[in-house]
């Protein structure tokens, strides 16, 4: 395991099968309710979170927990970040408080690649602006590797707002490394010109995406970050670009739908496919910890 966790850019198969196949044993934990290991005692992590979170920064938490690391949470709105400080002298201040693995999200992509440079603790990216978004392109090829096995072979398709997502570059750039075929659709302004040079092909239409695939993954339409003009109405995005029942009859018989979540019911995916049989949108947040668990153990090993 690297010093730090930015990105799954660069990263080896090996380096992903490594955490993979640790984060398997975790998830046995999991599931046979074993929370109190001690891989991790005497490691303490701080979860640093500059943008909101509900999974990645309680999964982090948890996690943490279930494998004896000291944890603690920064509320970025109540701490002195508000006062002015720097990142750098807040990511200071927390290494001097005598934490070693600081989990960040932040809004600017590259940030948690800077602090990685101005301090000695570990850093984990949580996910920075429309950048990478590692530990979640983890969970989700953990998600897929124990539905079928394998990942080298399977196709993925990833449709929604591919142009802001730190989730579809890391699930491209991951997936694409472990052997897998990766199909994108988005409307054309949520669509990043030269996308395809990272290994992926464009659809023309959400049918083509879905069409044979194994796993068909929605992203979030992620209103907040767009600007005017970008986005049809509501329902009518539904309508013409939602993963419905209907649409999803198109991918192979056994094939699965995945989501990172918070969800848009009804627009980029329907609601009874949430909650549906092929629909492993709540496994994958059980993975989540089963990964940040792998991740704090194999760094607290290599401190
Ligand atoms: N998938 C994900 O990153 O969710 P949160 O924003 O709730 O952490």
């Amino acid at each position: 395991m690297r010093k730090h966790l930015l990105g799954l850019e660069g990263m080896s198969r090996d380096e992903i099968n490594q955490i993979l196949d640790t984060a398997d044993i975790m998830r046995t934990h999991i599931d046979n309710n074993e929370f109190d290991n001690e891989y991790a005692k005497g490691s303490s992590v701080v979860n640093l979170f500059f943008e909101n979170s509900t999974r990645t920064r309680t999964s982090f938490e948890n996690a943490s927990k279930f494998v004896g690391a000291n944890v603690v949470n920064i509320s970025v709105a109540t701490s002195s970040v508000t006062k002015g400080e720097s990142m750098y002298d807040t990511a200071m201040t927390l290494q001097c408080i005598k934490n070693d693995i600081i989990v960040m999200r932040h809004s600017i992509a590259g940030a948690a690649n800077y602090l990685s440079k101005v301090v000695d603790a570990h850093i984990i990216n949580a996910g920075d602006g429309q950048h990478e978004h590692p530990t979640q392109g983890l969970l989700d090829m953990l998600t897929m590797r124990r539905e079928f096995g394998r990942l080298d072979g399977l196709t993925v398709a990833i449709i929604g707002d591919i142009k802001y997502s730190r989730v579809a570059r890391s699930n491209i750039i991951g997936l694409t490394t472990m052997g897998a075929t990766v199909k994108l659709f988005g409307i054309k302004t949520l669509m990043p010109q030269g996308i395809e040079q990272m290994g992926a092909t464009v659809c023309d239409s959400i049918e083509d995406a879905i069409e044979g695939a194994d796993v068909v993954m929605g992203l979030r339409i992620q209103l907040e970050r767009m600007q005017s003009g970008q986005f049809p109405s509501v329902r009518e995005y539904h309508r013409e670009y939602g993963i419905t029942a209907d649409r999803l009859k198109l991918a192979k018989p056994n094939a699965i739908v995945m989501h990172p979540a918070p969800v848009n019911r009804g627009v980029e995916i329907a609601g009874d496919v949430v909650d549906g049989e092929k629909s492993r949108i709540f496994e994958q947040v059980t993975n989540g910890v089963a990964v940040r668990m792998a991740i704090i153990k194999l760094m607290s090993e290599a401190k």
